[in-house]
């Protein structure tokens, strides 16, 4: 028998209900966009396929017209992950003909695809931001989401900063958008300023005022700056939203975005009280999403090495303490009976499933196939790095976990088109000794450069040392070590954080010497903040879209016709 009250009022029935909650995934297009989480091609890949492991449904893989890189890692997530079987591959455009050419051709060779176009719809936004008159956002609507819906027969569209905009606009913007061809409406919180009972009754106002909204799938978009997203994301769900935007950890702008595994995990843990919301039995065990919840763990794991964002211990369902029971007297209770202090077993997230699983001993074949069934393949090249990788720490470490492994290909994808190679790192220190570091960089075109230097720590030398021989002005603003495993051997990661004047970025890097891995993880930052100074990206929502025609620019290819 439950004891759950239900709270569900009758289930919204519409056209296009897909049946279950969809989760829109952009933890590497709004997530990436949180200052000092960018991520290279390589890296950006290697979540991208994590994220069809975990089964999302939709991945956000970018904001094609952004730059040059940004387009290119769309078209590779479009090409390696948009498998029949896969995600459908979604970039998102501002209501520009340009961006919604960039974003269908970089979205072009995924099996199933996405175009996602935006424009401001608050009197806020209209006023300060794009200069134009409701009239003219409303003429500017229908236009490029039928131009987007010419391209590409999957259209989402979203009315930024829906939360603080004026409804009965947003119901008339709503309706245009439906009847040029949207399939997907996104209402968001950009600002992160509603609360629960106030969205969940934007979205019923949604539904009961707009008259074609039975087109299209509701989806909500939502910024954490209140703390409140994933109880706003809830309300929404029981007013008729079958969509939700998230990423992973809830990475992303300021407090960030809806964390994807606490929406799942709250879906998972109570599911009696939202199986009404979709017209099910209230007992019944078919999931609400189709995440597979058992690699939750090893997403966060991997998404917080690559963008360098730590998760906080106390972080719901993903923190080191969130299964931790520290007091005596939980503990006791556990023992005797795991439902006195606990409401999900950490096997559900796959938080035990980090087996031994080889050790010195393990050949090439057997750490291959390790790695297959973990879901990398890796070519040749890579491969023979990792094996090398393993089988040096295999030598300093008696059992290789499945997180070691993670760490280990994952690593490797920070270091692909590197500008410098850290060839040989060497320090004295200790009691007594004035800390000094040696330092060997190797460069692209293969020269070797080598220096010493002092410092008050080995770590610091080790940076000095560095930046000596790289002469890139940076000042060190983050500097973390976290061991990946339990155990006196485990390794070390160390993320590290850079910024030089508006940008700010992290390098990561693993090894059971954290003095190895702050000299490899403080290159990567150098090699990152090389590559983000040349290479500036346009950011979606804070930069104006070009004027003319002739302001777009050259990648986007043929020539547009107009924008805004
Ligand atoms: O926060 C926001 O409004 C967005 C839109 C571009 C969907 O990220
Ligand atoms: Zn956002």
């Amino acid at each position: 028998m439950s004891s759950h009250r239900s709270l569900a009022p009758a289930p919204v029935t519409r056209a296009k209900d897909p049946g279950r909650v969809l989760i829109f995934d952009t933890t590497l297009r709004d997530g990436e966009q949180s200052p000092g989480a960018s991520l290279n091609l390589e890296e950006k890949l290697v979540i991208a396929q994590q994220l069809a492991r975990l089964k999302v449904d939709i991945i956000e893989a970018g904001f094609p017209f952004a730059s040059e890189g940004d387009f290119a890692a769309v078209q590779r997530i479009a090409e390696v992950v948009g498998q029949e079987d896969g995600p459908v591959i979604c970039g998102l455009s501002r209501a520009s003909k340009g961006d919604i050419q960039a974003c269908a051709r970089a979205i072009a060779p995924a099996a199933h695809n996405r175009i996602h176009t935006f424009i401001a719809t608050s009197d806020i936004h209209l006023k300060h931001k794009l200069h134009k008159t409701r009239r003219e956002v409303l003429e500017i609507v229908p236009e490029m989401v039928a131009y987007a819906s010419s391209l590409c027969g999957d259209v989402e569209f979203s009315c930024e900063d829906a939360a603080r905009s004026d409804p009965e606009f947003l119901y008339e913007v709503i309706e245009a958008a439906i009847a040029a061809g949207a399939t997907t409406i996104n209402i968001p919180d950009t600002v992160g300023y509603t609360t629960p009972d106030e969205f969940a009754q934007l979205i019923r106002d949604i539904d009961a005022n707009v008259p074609n909204i039975h087109q299209a799938v509701i989806s909500v978009h939502g910024h954490n700056d209140l703390g409140l997203v994933v109880a706003n994301f809830l309300g929404a769900l029981r007013s008729g939203a079958r969509q939700l935007e998230c990423t992973v950890n809830g990475i992303g702008e300021r407090a960030g975005n809806a964390a994807l595994e606490e929406l799942v995990m709250a879906m998972h843990v109570r599911r009696q009280l939202f199986n009404p919301i979709l017209g099910r039995p209230e007992e019944s065990e078919e999931p609400l999403t189709a995440i597979n919840t058992e690699e939750i763990y090893r997403t966060s794991r991997l998404v917080s090495n690559l963008t360098g964002m730590l998760v906080q211990p106390n972080k719901a369902i993903v923190g080191a303490n969130a299964f931790a029971h520290e007091s005596g007297i939980h503990q006791d209770g556990v023992l005797k009976n795991r439902t006195t202090y606990e409401i999900m077993d950490a096997r559900t997230i796959g938080l035990k499933h980090n087996r031994i699983s080889l050790g010195k001993l393990s050949g090439r074949n057997a750490f291959r196939s390790r790695l297959e069934e973990l879901g990398y393949t890796l070519n040749p090249e890579d491969l023979n790095q990792a094996f090398q990788r393993f089988k040096e720490l295999a030598d300093r470490k008696r059992d290789i976990t499945d997180l070691d492994l993670q760490t280990i290909v994952s690593g490797q994808a920070q270091q692909v088109n590197a500008t410098y190679t850290l060839k040989l790192v060497q320090v004295s220190c200790g009691t007594n000794l004035c800390p000094t570091a040696t330092v060997t960089l190797e460069d692209s075109q293969g020269g070797q450069r080598t220096t010493s230097a002092i410092g008050t720590g080995p770590v610091h030398a080790v940076c000095r040392a560095i930046d000596q021989l790289v002469k890139v002005p940076n000042e060190l603003v983050e500097f973390s070590v976290q061991a990946v495993t339990e155990g006196i051997d485990a390794l070390g990661v160390v993320t590290i954080r850079l910024r030089q004047g508006e940008l700010l970025c992290s390098g990561y890097a693993a090894d059971t010497d954290v003095v190895v891995a702050s000299a490899q993880a403080f290159v990567g930052a150098i090699n990152r903040l090389l590559v983000l100074s040349e290479n500036p990206s346009i950011h979606p929502q804070h930069a104006t879209v070009p004027a003319s025609p002739s302001d777009q620019k050259a990648m986007v290819g043929s020539s547009p016709k107009g924008s805004y």
